[in-house]
């Protein structure tokens, strides 16, 4: 008998979410104090300036593959289903390793996935492992999922990212990387509200032209940019009358490029939303400020950071309880999401993948993180500017 969502507007279809999740982070790290002192910055303004902590980075053999493979191979263990009951793999990257052979195809073979399953790489910026995990949801509930050995196909997502801008660019201290894999199937972890509440518009704020290896970035637009979309998207779901309201909310998750960007947009809604500033402050310290830490552990692993933060949230969180999630992508393309939390979440049997992986990982000297960008191209050009 399938569950019932309490969403509003859900009611009468059978749930469906997260029912396993697994994360993938690097093995190297730097302190952001280390960059600053590389680059004649005060520390301060990495750390108290953006909120930035560490920065995780990848040795040179190792990548978006082995990021979104370790992860998926994490949540489909946890998951403990048959992988032939897998019939959509979707991974949302911007660390695109070819222009036509999507990601999931080297994911699908080093996980000998193969047969009955749509596979396949979504791109939006940040927003894409956002949209995978969406299509993976309305897959379901459209009963498009078809079924194997009489039951519903499941779908693994994934959302994974390195975060890397040009040396001297001042997105460095903001780099990171990580993944998530999500297996959407019974909500035994959370359930996916099916009314969700996006904005985008076209901008051009961050991007990455072909052939070039690393972001263009108007940085105050990007700011601009996200704080609007923030404020949209959490000022439709204040409007909808539902179950779910902004202040019964458990934790609110948002894609954090860096801390400060998630406080400053925080503060936008809570403007747009007619909030004092004492109870906007309020809601940032109790309900977002603690879905971060995990991200300043590994900085902005770009898709996948919002999902870094919604693991986090979830990991020990009672079941019936909401949170939650905002997706940004340059570009640019928002969407809010609500998530419960289902009877697995309290265990949060995940956590364990980010504990092991922080305490395995190397925390390089500056002279090895010169060495890892040695190749690239010290920054050169000044910063692109939103009037050009
Ligand atoms: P910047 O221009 O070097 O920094 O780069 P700044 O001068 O604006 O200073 C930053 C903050 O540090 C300021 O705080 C300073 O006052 C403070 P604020 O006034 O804004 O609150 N500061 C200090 N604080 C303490 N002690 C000091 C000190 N000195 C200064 N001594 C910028 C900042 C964000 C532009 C840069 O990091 C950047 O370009 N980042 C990349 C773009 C980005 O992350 N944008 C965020 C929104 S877009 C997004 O999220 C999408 C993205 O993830 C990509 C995707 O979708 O794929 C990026």
């Amino acid at each position: 008998m399938p569950q019932i969502a309490k969403f509003p507007g859900n009611d009468h279809r059978p749930s469906c979410g997260i029912a396993s999740i697994g994360l993938q982070l690097p093995p190297l790290a730097l302190a952001v104090e280390e960059l600053a002192n590389l680059r004649g910055e005060d520390p301060a303004k990495y750390t108290i300036g953006l909120g930035c902590r560490e920065m995780a980075l990848c040795p040179p053999d190792y990548g978006v593959v082995d990021l979104a493979t370790g992860a998926a191979r994490r949540a489909l263990e946890r998951w403990g289903g048959d992988p032939d009951r897998i019939g959509l793999i979707a991974v949302g990257t911007e660390t695109a390793i070819d222009m036509s052979r999507p990601l999931s195809a080297w994911v699908a073979d080093r996980l000998e996935l193969s047969g009955a399953v749509r596979s396949y790489e979504v791109k939006h910026a940040c927003y894409g492992g956002t949209l995978a995990l969406r299509q993976a949801a309305e897959w379901r509930l459209a009963g498009a999922a078809g079924s194997h050995h009489g039951q519903e196909r499941a779908a693994l997502v994934i959302a994974a990212d390195v975060a890397l801008y040009e040396p001297g660019d001042p997105g460095e201290p903001t780099q990171g990387a990580g993944a998530v894999a999500m297996i959407i199937d019974e909500p035994r972890i959370a359930s996916i509200q099916p009314l969700s509440f996006p904005w985008s518009e076209p901008q051009f704020d961050f991007w990455r032209p072909v052939g070039e290896r690393f972001p263009l970035v108007d940085g105050p637009l990007s700011l601009d940019c996200y704080k609007r979309a923030a404020s949209h998207c959490f000022q439709a779901l204040a409007q909808h009358s539902g179950e779910a309201t902004i202040e019964n909310l458990a934790a609110a998750c948002f894609h954090v490029p860096f801390p400060k960007m998630v406080k400053k947009a925080v503060f936008a809604l809570g403007a747009a939303l007619g909030w004092s500033e004492e109870h906007t402050a309020l809601f940032f310290t109790d309900k977002v400020d603690p879905t971060m830490s995990w991200n300043q552990a590994c900085g902005n692993a770009y898709t996948a950071s919002l999902w870094i933060a919604v693991a986090q949230a979830l990991a020990g969180l009672p079941a019936g309880e909401t949170i939650a999630a905002f997706s940004y992508g340059s570009g640019f393309g928002a969407e809010l999401l609500l998530l419960e939390a289902g009877v697995e979440a309290a265990a949060g049997a995940w956590r364990q993948d980010f504990e092991q992986d922080l305490a395995s990982r190397e925390s390089i000297s500056i002279e090895r993180y010169q060495q890892l960008r040695a190749g690239d191209p010290v920054r050169q050009r000044p910063p692109v500017s939103a009037t050009g």
